[in-house]
């Protein structure tokens, strides 16, 4: 289970049944430490605290904390021979999940299908706990194996449609934001997915990433991923996007991933994405969001409607980093911020439909003709 994606792709959730690790991204790049993920309350703690982080990976995470939670208990005979017992347990812990971190749709639509899933093993005649239980953890761990195969997806059907779009010279450089690669998915990556396509393709000249203030996604995991896939990169900090724009002609895309797309196309991402869409369009670039369609949220006409998350002020007041104690790296943080100054920092911005050229998704691009919006309806009943 845990051979999802190629040898030489970064892993950041190792699954066999019955046991799960994440790889603690707060330690990166300094140190690889995997911590094992028990319990549902394990599970909800990595993802709030951020140890994993990524919509597709959230919800990942998420599934199986409750597959491995729920194997342990129904083996223990806590259930006993009681399928709603089984059943009681694994949707109150879906409803205790869904509570670690609110704009990623991907958590709440894996919570929505599980659920499903769980009702329907449940209402059988002969349902017991432990079929129950096997139901739901064989849905969990199809979704992990199902991520990777739509991040591929989605980096073919990205890649094909920038060069298409801007014609096959093999010079194309592209800048991206946050971290979308194997450490916020399954494998593979939806944004940075497509910028491997292009790389493995020979059509990529260069990729930029951004530092990604205030997390440091960008610098902290993405320049890793760059690095270790050896992709040529380059790190910005947020403030230069515009200023690489008008120098680096080559630089024909902006590409991100996405945290919950409205029905309309309007696309909550990582706090900066707006400000990204907006250069974009000045310097006349395509601005292409990637996510699997589990990141579709239907049910929100428009991104006024889409709930932003607002994260601790520490970490826009402090940055982190690593000392050396006793020959060891141990994280710490560092106040940059003047002492009493007030902060706000919401986690995500909405990039209005108008600002984006195309939504990649597994399921192919979906484009909007001049002046119109997006129809994420029409184009999932494809
Ligand atoms: O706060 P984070 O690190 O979870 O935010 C991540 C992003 O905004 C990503 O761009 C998004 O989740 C897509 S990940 C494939």
């Amino acid at each position: 289970m845990t051979d999802q994606t190629s040898a030489t792709t970064l892993e950041a959730i190792k699954y066999t049944p019955g046991h799960l690790q994440i790889l603690d991204q707060l330690a990166l790049p300094h140190e690889t430490i995997f911590e094992t993920v028990k319990t549902v309350q394990d599970g909800h703690a990595a993802i709030k605290t951020m140890k994993t982080r990524g919509a597709p990976a959230i919800a990942i995470v998420a599934a199986l904390s409750l597959a491995v939670d729920a194997s342990t208990r129904q083996a223990q005979g806590e259930f006993g021979d009681s399928a709603s017992a089984a059943l009681t347990f694994l949707e109150s812990s879906l409803e205790y999940l869904k509570t670690s971190r609110p704009t990623a749709v991907n958590l709440f639509d894996a919570a929505a299908k599980l659920s499903a899933i769980n009702q329907q093993a449940a209402s059988v005649d002969s349902a017991t706990a432990a079929s129950v239980v096997q139901l739901y953890v064989q849905a969990a761990e199809q979704m992990l194996v199902d991520d990777v195969q739509d991040n591929k997806n989605i980096g073919k059907h990205g890649a094909d449609f920038i060069v298409n779009h801007v014609g096959n010279n093999k010079n194309i450089s592209v800048l991206t934001h946050c971290n979308t690669g194997s450490l916020a998915t399954a494998g593979w990556g939806t944004a940075l997915g497509i910028i491997r396509d292009l790389h493995a393709r020979g059509d990529l000249k260069h990729a930029y990433c951004t530092e990604t203030r205030p997390y440091n996604q960008g610098s902290r995991l993405t320049a890793y991923e760059l690095v270790y896939e050896n992709i040529p990169a380059t790190l910005v900090c947020d403030s230069m996007a515009s200023a690489l724009l008008k120098q680096n002609p080559s630089v024909q895309a902006i590409i991100v991933g996405a945290d919950r797309v409205a029905a309309n196309g309007d696309t909550a991402n990582k706090i900066g994405t707006y400000q990204l869409a907006i250069t974009a369009k000045h310097h006349g670039i395509l601005f292409i969001v990637a996510a699997p369609s589990t990141s579709i949220d239907l049910n929100t006409k428009t991104g006024q409607d889409i709930v932003i998350e607002e994260r601790p002020a520490d970490e826009l007041t402090h940055v982190a980093g690593i000392v050396m104690k006793d020959g060891k790296p141990v994280p710490t943080t560092v106040r940059t911020a003047a002492q009493q100054i007030g902060v706000w920092n919401p986690s995500f911005d909405v990039t209005p439909s108008e600002l984006i050229s195309a939504i990649v998704t597994e399921k192919g691009v979906a484009i909007k003709s001049p002046g119109q919006q997006f129809d994420m309806k029409s184009f999932l009943h494809l």
